[in-house]
Parts: structure tokens; C-alpha cells; sequence
């Protein structure tokens, strides 16, 4: 089959991960028998250099007109004064509101050959773990009314019924397909939005009484993330909650670099990006961790092409690179084969 993939490398590590996922994909391409079209577009600072916005009408349309997007990781140091209207960041939340991507997929595993990379004790870490945070991604505080003036500022944490329901529902189906096991994440001591949010847990929950439902803290869950993180199967959260909670988790797994992610929506064309940023610091040195990005492609063949033994076989191959022992820095612990960008790219490639 053809596919038509719009392509947004983006900042700092940006193409050089994307370049790397792109290998693996024309490998499978040639593997199964498929044609993966690939048409470029701008997104971040790269677009802010190119036409002084992060993201323009083009980009937009380019992401509604194919089949998925792929997306490396926008921002850095060089954009971080200018008018914060123009922010890189501005645009990627542009397009996953333009796209309506309110699910956003993150799920941290860790592979048995990282157990060593993981910062937490082996007896903590045990094995087996396997989790998927749900993050909603077009509501909450990112999205609702704000203000900065030199005195004073504020965000609101708005979200309607509707926006949580869809997204609760979400967790519900995708927990009853994995252990049957939901923890609702919020401050529901503190917040009215987390009130609304725990009520429509507590009323959907009905609709999945095969679903246990489990309520708990931010706070908490960011303590028991490293306490006890084999707790958890599917965490379902609010926006901010989300992000905060998914770069711990990927932790879990060894490092930021490991965990791909899928932003869907009810429409059409669904985002895989890895969760990690443009990390300017290690940018341009060949160095970065391209499996997050490549794991973000297998998601793009389950979720958007139907493709699942596709994705697997992607997924085996990294698995099997991780097992000989090859590792870029971040999850790099002595006694492994240290890698750059490039050659973890080949080596998955050749796996396939
Ligand atoms: P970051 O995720 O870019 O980096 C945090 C740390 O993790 C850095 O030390 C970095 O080197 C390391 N790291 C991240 N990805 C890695 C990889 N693939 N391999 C090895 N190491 C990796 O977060 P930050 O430093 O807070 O943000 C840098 C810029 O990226 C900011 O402009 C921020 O707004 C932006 N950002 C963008 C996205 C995105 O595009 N989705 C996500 C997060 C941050
Ligand atoms: C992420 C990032 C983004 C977010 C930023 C760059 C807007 O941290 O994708 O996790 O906060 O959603
Ligand atoms: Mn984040």
C-alpha cells in the first residue's frame, strides 16, 4: 500500500532522530511490500527562521492532507527570547490543536537488557514493566485563558465535560485491553477541574464495571511512580499531570530518549512524535538516542496504517540490538557498546 507521511524534523536533535526513523521505515517499506511517501514541512524554530511564524497554514494543511505525521522535536536556546506569542513551542501545540489530537499515547517499558540503565534499585524496578500514560493533550492549562503582565499572571486549568469524558473514555477502552486496571490521576483535594474530572471517572466507570478503577493524587502518583511503578498499568491524566508524570516514567525505562508517543484524535491523521525535546545540549553530536523516535514510528503502523506486524517487527528489532548489547550514551552502563545516532539506526535497520 501507499502511504503519505508529512514529515516535520523540527530543532536541535530533531532531524538527526527523524533521519534515523525514516531508515527503518523504507526498510519496512521494502519488507512488506509498502511505499511510504514522504513530504516535508516546517514546524518550531526551523519555521520561525523560514517565514516568522512556528507554524504556518501550509504545515497545517500539509498534516491534514496525509496519511500521518512524523515529528522530531522543536525549540532551543535561540528562540528561547524572542516574543513568547512566536515560541517554537507555540507551534507544536498549533498543530496537535489544529489536528485535534486530544489522546496523546505514551507508554514507558522497560526492556529487560535496560534494567541496568534504570535509575531505580533492581528490586524496585523488578520485572515486567509496562505501562501506558494517557496524557489529554488539547485542554487544561496549555489551552485555556491566560495572561502575563509584569505584575501579575495566570493560566487556567479550564476543561469542559465533554473534553473529559472523551479522554476518560479513552483510558477505560484502553485499559479494558491491557490488564483491566485504570488509576485516574488528579488533585481533586485541591482543584475544581479535578472534581469535575473524578466525577466522570466515578460515572463512566458504570459503563466498565470489568475496569477497576482506582483514584489517586498528582503528587502521589509522582511518588509512587518510583516507590512502587509496577502499580500501575494505565494512568489516564490531564494535560499538564501528563507531561510531568510521562517524562518520570520514561525514566523508568532507562532514559527520555526510550519513550515514542501517538497523539490521535476522532479524525483521520494521527502525530508520533517521541516525548523527549529538541535536548540542545547534545545536539549536532551524533549522540542522540534515536529509539524513542523509531518506537514513534512502529506506533504510526499500528495505530494510523493497521499495520501490526509491521510495528512488531520493529519493536523486536530494537529489542534485539538492546539484547547485543549496543547503547547510545544516555542508556550507556559499563560493560555495553557504546553507539552514536546513526549506527543504533543501522543496527535496528539491519534487524529487521
Ligand atoms: P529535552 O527533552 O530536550 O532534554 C532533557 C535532557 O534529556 C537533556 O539532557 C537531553 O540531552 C536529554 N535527552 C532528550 N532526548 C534525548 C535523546 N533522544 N537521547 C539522549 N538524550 C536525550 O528537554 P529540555 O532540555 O527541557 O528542552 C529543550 C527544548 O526542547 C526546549 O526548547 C523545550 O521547550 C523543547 N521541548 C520540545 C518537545 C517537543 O518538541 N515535543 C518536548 C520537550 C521539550
Ligand atoms: C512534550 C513537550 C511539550 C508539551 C512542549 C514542548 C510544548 O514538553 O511534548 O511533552 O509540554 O507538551
Ligand atoms: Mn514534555
Amino acid at each position: 500500500m501507499d502511504f503519505k507521511i508529512a514529515v516535520l524534523k523540527g530543532d536541535g536533535i530533531g532531524p538527526e532522530i527523524v533521519n534515523e526513523a525514516i531508515k527503518v521505515l523504507d526498510k519496512i517499506g521494502e519488507k512488506f511490500g509498502h511505499k511510504f511517501n514522504y513530504e516535508q514541512g516546517y514546524l518550531g524554530g526551523e519555521s520561525i527562521d523560514k517565514f516568522g511564524k512556528p507554524l504556518t497554514d501550509e504545515t497545517v494543511e500539509l498534516c491534514k492532507n496525509s496519511d500521518a505525521v512524523l515529528l522530531g522535536a522543536v525549540g532551543g536556546p535561540k528562540w528561547d527570547v524572542i516574543d513568547p506569542a512566536i515560541r517554537p513551542e507555540k507551534g507544536l501545540l498549533g498543530i496537535r490543536k489544529a489536528l485535534e489530537l486530544y489522546t496523546n499515547l505514551r507508554p514507558a517499558i522497560l526492556y529487560n537488557a535496560l534494567k541496568d540503565a534504570s535509575p531505580l534499585k533492581p528490586e524496585i524496578i523488578g520485572d515486567g514493566l509496562d505501562m501506558m500514560v494517557i496524557r489529554e493533550l488539547t485542554g487544561g492549562l496549555y489551552f485555556g485563558k491566560k495572561e502575563l503582565t509584569k505584575d501579575y499572571a495566570y493560566d487556567t486549568m479550564y476543561y469542559t465535560r465533554g473534553e473529559i469524558e472523551r479522554i476518560v473514555k479513552k483510558g477505560f477502552e484502553i485499559a479494558r485491553l491491557r490488564s483491566k486496571k485504570l488509576t485516574s490521576v488528579e488533585k481533586a483535594n485541591v482543584l475544581d477541574s479535578s472534581k469535575l474530572w473524578k466525577e466522570v471517572a466515578i460515572e463512566m466507570g458504570k459503563d466498565y464495571p470489568d475496569v477497576e478503577l482506582i483514584h489517586m493524587y498528582a503528587d502521589n502518583a509522582a511518588m509512587q511512580l518510583v516507590i512502587n511503578p509496577r502499580q500501575f498499568d494505565t494512568i489516564v491524566t490531564e494535560n499538564t499531570f501528563g507531561d510531568i508524570l510521562s517524562d518520570e516514567a520514561s525514566m523508568l525505562t532507562g532514559s527520555i530518549g526510550m519513550l515514542p508517543s501517538a497523539s490521535l484524535g476522532d479524525g483521520k491523521v494521527g502525530l508520533y512524535e517521541p516525548i523527549h525535546g529538541s535536548a540542545p545540549d547534545i545536539a549536532g553530536k551524533g549522540i542522540a538516542n534515536p529509539i524513542a523516535t523509531i518506537l514513534s514510528v512502529a506506533m504510526m503502523l499500528r495505530y494510523s496504517f493497521n499495520l501490526t506486524e509491521e510495528a512488531d517487527t520493529i519493536e523486536k528489532a530494537v529489542e534485539a540490538v538492546l539484547n547485543e548489547g549496543y547503547r547510545t550514551g544516555d542508556i550507556y552502563s559499563e560493560g555495553t557498546k557504546k553507539v552514536g545516532t546513526v549506527e543504533m539506526g543501522e543496527l535496528i535497520k539491519e534487524r529487521l
